[in-house]
């Protein structure tokens, strides 16, 4: 591996070396874009998809710009665009641990996306480990386990950690993992993880948090929270170039086989193979996405520093979108721990007489809103939160509306939805 720079040429002007320092909001590339109406005309696109994966911010596109004219091997060349790359590349890992508040010697492995993550979480966990994970999960913290224990959905968070208590205490003898996630993609409804880690570290179990949907929205601190791991998304972070991050105890990723076997998972090549030592070398085999992480340490920076202007905004946006539906009499926000629980902003909501799809459809031809619609990959949770077990094939039925938030959405937008669905619930 060639020595790396001290510094990269091409990481954004602002650095942890200045410290977090408080920001203003960040801005989005693509706010107000026209959009064709079904009438022939075109508005300024009101994007209220955010929580499926929000805009690229305008620092990310930057920091990527700045990166291409360097753009080359990483790990692997001698080259000076190679050393650049490769010292950006690392600069990376350090910029998301510091963003996530990891442990020092954590492992910081870069991935796809949440899915890879908790895929190669699942592909890392020692044989025989019980993984406990609630049912309102979405399936990326779901569905990869070779078995798990699926807790119900509990009734208030203090429920969850009772619920998650009493399984562990069940467990057998062995390693434990509890996952979950620390905001809903459903109700955005935020989850007592803190409380979660000191139960299983009480069972002597780990926790894995699905922190895609809250790091958008809110800090993380994995140190203070006492968080094994934790996984997100670099296309929901503002940084959509394909890259995701799994963070945690580097124990099981450097004890278990290569994800992805090829060219730099391995030390050495000869009639046998031996793999790196390192989690991050050994789970990253074939050339990374550099552009990708980049982007999302990028993306980290943009935003620590920006939470409280974020975070300001966010809870008027969500005040108003939540009491305007509220007023609806056809339309029912769909919650597990109710009103007051608090949350990130991602609403979700059924219309009585209407189909989902249509709902989406509507708005969007009509009106120029984008919003998701369906059971937003949570098929056990949206079933439950409508009152079926989610297993109906049907796209129309069991499905719901999400309408979620996020920086370059304006009070225009949330007043355009809420009008709109005014009109069509009279119809
Ligand atoms: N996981 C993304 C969502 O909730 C795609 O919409």
């Amino acid at each position: 591996m060639p020595t790396l720079l001290a510094r990269s040429p091409i990481t954004p002007a602002v650095t942890r070396a200045e410290g977090v320092r408080v920001r203003p909001v960040p801005r989005v590339i693509g706010v107000d874009v026209p959009v064709p109406v079904r009438d022939g005309g075109h508005v300024p696109y009101a994007n209220l998809d955010y929580a499926a994966s929000a805009p690229c911010l305008e620092a990310v596109h930057e920091a990527v710009t700045r990166a291409l004219p360097y753009y080359s091997s990483v790990h692997r060349g001698a080259g000076y665009a190679s050393r650049v790359t490769t010292g950006a590349y690392e600069e990376a890992r350090e910029t998301v641990r510091s963003f996530l508040g990891a442990w020092r010697r954590s492992a910081v492995v870069f991935t796809r996306n949440t899915t890879d993550a908790m895929n190669l979480l699942a592909h890392a966990v020692p044989a025989g480990t019980s993984v406990v994970v609630f049912e309102t999960e979405h399936h990326a913290a779901l569905l990869p386990w070779k078995r798990a224990v699926r807790l119900p959905a509990p009734a208030t968070p203090a429920d969850a950690i009772c619920a998650a208590d009493r399984a562990l205490r069940e467990c057998p003898i062995g390693p434990r993992l509890l996952v979950v996630t620390a905001a809903s993609n459903v109700t955005g409804e935020l989850w007592p993880i803190g409380e979660l880690a000191r139960v299983a570290h009480r069972h002597g179990a780990r926790i894995a948090v699905d922190a895609a949907q809250l790091v958008p929205h809110r800090p993380l601190d994995m140190t203070a929270l006492g968080l094994d791991y934790a996984a997100f998304s670099g296309h929901k972070l503002y940084a959509p170039f394909g890259a995701g991050v799994l963070a945690g105890r580097a124990d099981w990723l450097r004890a278990a086989g290569p994800y992805l076997k090829g060219g730099g998972a391995s030390a050495s090549v000869g009639r046998t193979t031996r793999w790196a030592a390192s989690a991050e070398q050994r789970h990253e085999a074939g050339s990374p996405n550099v552009l990708g992480v980049i982007a999302l340490a990028a993306a980290c920076d943009a935003l620590s520093g920006a939470w409280e202007a974020l975070a300001a905004r966010e809870e008027s946006l969500v005040r108003r979108l939540r009491s305007g539906l509220a007023a609806l009499p056809s339309v029912r926000e769909l919650t597990l721990w109710g009103d007051r629980a608090p949350r990130v902003g991602i609403v979700s909501f059924a219309v009585d007489d209407w189909n989902a799809r249509d709902v989406a459809l509507t708005l969007s031809e009509e009106y120029g809103i984008g919003v998701r619609d369906g059971k937003f990959c949570a098929h056990p949770f949206v079933g439950h939160l409508l009152g079926g077990d989610g297993a109906d094939r049907s796209a129309d039925r069991g499905a719901a509306v999400r309408a979620s938030v996020g920086i370059g959405t304006s009070e225009e937008h949330v007043h355009r939805l809420l009008t709109a669905l005014a009109e069509l619930t009279e119809r």
